[in-house]
């Protein structure tokens, strides 16, 4: 048995048993943030149209949440200069990176800038969403729920529209505070469980 699980009840986790003894009746938001370090994700861009001009944020939230109908999820945070296009806007743009473009993503999740604005490369598409050119895939959907949890909001959306990269290049990944490549999958390993 591992040291951290020691003296840990069958029925409880290792966060539990230390949030417990800290005298804290959750865990803590460090023990949630280191926690999530040690999880790796996809990186997304959203695009939203908006009347003042297109607006955008990097994301590491992305979900497929149906197939049928076909459903996405993302979060955002209320504090985002996202938000209030994305209260008002019926559609968004979702962006699926691959490994080259942690610039992109760097560029999208930074204040003060047009994310727009050279060397962005981005046309109006379906729904006059704004569309990031040059990624492995892009969805359009139109939002059918704004769920307020905290300060955050977990947004629903229907898929309607979905481009495809040609090149199946290798994705870009976040893990530990920071933007990885992939290394592929390790040899003969199994394939996963299909998703229902
Ligand atoms: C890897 C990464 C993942 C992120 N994921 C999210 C996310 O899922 N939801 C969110 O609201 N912000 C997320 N952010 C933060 C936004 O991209 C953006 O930086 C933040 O909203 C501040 O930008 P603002 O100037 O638009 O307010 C993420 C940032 C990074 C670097």
């Amino acid at each position: 048995m591992g040291e951290g699980t020691a003296s840990c009840p069958a029925d409880a986790s290792p966060l539990a048993l230390t949030a417990e003894a800290r005298g804290h009746p959750t865990a803590t938001p460090e023990d949630l943030r280191l926690a999530f370090r040690r999880h790796a994700s996809g990186v997304a861009v959203i695009t939203v149209p908006s009347p003042a001009g297109p607006v955008g944020f990097t994301a590491t939230s992305l979900v497929s949440v149906s197939a049928r109908p076909p459903r996405l999820s993302f979060n955002i945070s209320q504090d985002s200069s996202s938000w209030p296009a994305l209260t008002r806007a019926g559609h968004v743009g979702v962006h699926i990176l691959h490994a080259r473009q942690e610039d992109l993503a760097a560029r999208f999740a930074t204040r003060g800038i047009d994310r727009f604005a050279q060397p962005t490369s981005w046309r109006l598409g379906p729904r006059r969403v704004p569309l990031l050119d040059g990624v492995a895939a892009w969805l359009v959907a139109a939002i059918d729920q704004r769920i307020v949890v905290g300060d955050q909001a977990i947004v629903v959306a229907r898929v309607l529209h979905v481009g495809l990269d040609d090149d199946q290049r290798p994705p870009l990944l976040h893990h530990d505070g920071r933007f990885h490549g992939y290394e592929g999958p390790f040899p003969g390993s199994a394939l996963g469980v299909p998703h229902a």
